[in-house]
């Protein structure tokens, strides 16, 4: 990687983000020396705390585990802590700021700019950023999500952005294709010629993917209650795993022939009626031998909120790829167990020279807690020639490359120092999963309850029963002791 002198300006700075995730990765990115002695890393927050409050507040220990006291000197020597409001204070304030800050350290005039901020506040930060003036070197504009709340605000907030800056200063985040095993998708097909003759609807019968979390609406209920399961997590994470999955081959290794790509999944996307959408809201119930609340008594939840915590929805992509192929695709909160993974199920025949059907081959790519790949096929029983028996070829991601493996946020920053778009979602892709998740609010029925604990309500296993399938966990699948043992 290139190191360029940067000012890296970070807004919403005393939110948990820039302390969970961003001063973490920027850490690893000083460690791994990325960052030239003139990259002043601004904290913009609306609060009134000196630098060293600010640093106090980052809580370092906590979230970064056993730092070296050397790069976590260099790190912080480049932070300071400037007290702005985005919404009253005056565009002639911040430029007076920022030049004295740049005085300081006399720098190139790169600028990065994250936006840890409410999607109300994207427009007005934009305008603030370009009242700077472009200045001789580039400029890179990174949007957290949510983008947008449906289609309509969607396409307002990319023409408002668009006023003020090129799409190529714009990056909008899904932390989703930071992740090792979601870029790890494109590597599996197309970097390995043995899985793409098999990537198709003769050889697949079906797709699961499957987001679970055990955390409840924390401290969030503000933004969560209005969003709910389908826009926190399926209008982005979700689908953008589905566009890898189901993509054709980029036709060049450019970003945008990959996001060419990606859009066109979405593009394709059959209409969905009710019976393929099951929403779920959590109830009272036991987590991990712990009695949690419901949803509807979680702080600053209303008693009667109808907001979804859990969403399982049948795709069908119309081409000839993926024609009659469904993809079942579920996520939610305060289930079971945390975990990401995608089962890419093979259709089984019966074949000469095997007795019995055997099961299904799979694919099965964990996303996380555990990291890796995971193929399952059928082998025959040394003691009956007429049985078979599923085993996993297994590759550990972690176990092969050891620890350190950088963080989602890590990635992303990285991608953005390096003006690389790959993975961070267009304006399209953005505008034609809203328009889908439009459609998807306009047949979905009111959110069935389910127990704090389990998987999500009975409906979202009968979406699967009546196409004469399962969700398909290691616990339920035959090879499950060869897994555990591997682990
Ligand atoms: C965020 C959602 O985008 O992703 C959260 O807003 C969710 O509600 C989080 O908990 C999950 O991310 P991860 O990386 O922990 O799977």
């Amino acid at each position: 990687m290139k190191k360029e002198s940067i000012m890296i300006l970070i807004f919403g700075a005393t939110g948990d983000l820039t302390r969970r995730k961003l001063i973490p990765s920027l850490y690893h990115l000083v460690r791994k020396d990325l960052l030239t002695n003139c990259t002043p890393i601004i904290c913009v927050g609306r609060k009134d705390l000196s630098r060293q409050e600010f640093i106090d507040r980052l809580n370092i220990e906590k979230f970064i585990e056993a730092a070296d006291p050397e790069v976590l000197e260099r790190l912080l020597a480049r932070i300071e802590y400037m007290r702005f409001n985005v919404t009253s204070d005056t565009p002639e304030d911040f430029t007076a700021s920022i030049a004295n800050i740049q005085e300081r350290y006399s720098c190139a005039d790169n600028k990065l700019i994250y936006l840890a901020l409410p999607t109300s506040a994207f427009q007005r930060t934009a305008e603030l950023i370009s009242s700077l003036g472009k200045g001789q070197g580039w400029r890179r504009m990174v949007f957290e999500k949510p983008f947008g709340e449906d289609l309509k605000s969607a396409k307002e907030l990319n023409e408002n952005i668009r006023a003020v800056l090129n799409e190529s200063e714009i990056y909008r985040v899904d932390h989703y294709l930071g992740k090792q095993l979601v870029q790890n998708i494109l590597t599996l097909r197309f970097g390995n010629e043995i899985f793409s003759g098999a990537w198709q609807k003769r050889a697949i019968d079906h797709v699961q993917i499957t987001v679970s979390e055990t955390l409840g609406v924390e401290k969030r209920a503000g933004y969560y209650d209005k969003s709910g399961a389908v826009r926190d997590m399926v209008q982005n994470h979700l689908l953008q795993l589905l566009s890898f999955l189901a993509m054709e081959p980029p036709k060049d290794d450019t970003p945008d022939a990959l996001r060419d790509e990606a859009v066109r999944v979405l593009q394709r996307l059959q209409p969905l009626n009710s019976d393929d959408v099951v929403l779920g809201q959590y109830g009272e119930g036991t987590l991990n031998g712990e009695k949690v609340a419901a949803y509807q008594s979680e702080d600053g939840v209303a008693d009667d909120s109808v907001t979804e915590t859990f969403a399982a929805i049948r795709v069908y992509i119309e081409n000839d790829r993926w024609q009659g192929v469904p993809f079942y695709l579920r996520t939610g909160k305060r289930m079971a167990k945390r975990y990401a993974e995608i089962r890419i199920v093979f259709q089984q025949r019966r074949r000469y020279l095997i007795g019995s059907n055997g099961d299904p081959n799979m694919i099965i790519i964990r996303i996380q807690p555990d990291t890796g790949i995971a193929l399952a096929f059928n082998v025959q029983t040394p003691h009956d020639d007429y049985k078979t028996e599923s085993v996993m070829m297994d590759f550990c991601h972690h176990c092969h490359f050891g620890p350190n493996t950088p963080e989602a946020y890590e990635s992303i920053l990285r991608n953005v120092l390096e003006g690389d778009h790959s993975l961070f979602p267009r304006r399209d892709w953005i505008e034609a999963s809203w328009e889908y998740i439009d459609r998807l609010y306009e047949v979905a029925q009111k959110p069935k309850m389910y127990a704090a604990g389990c998987d999500g309500p009975a409906e979202a296993m009968k979406l699967l029963k009546s196409d004469g399938r399962e969700w398909l966990t290691d616990e339920n699948i035959a090879t499950a002791p060869a897994i555990k043992d591997f682990r």
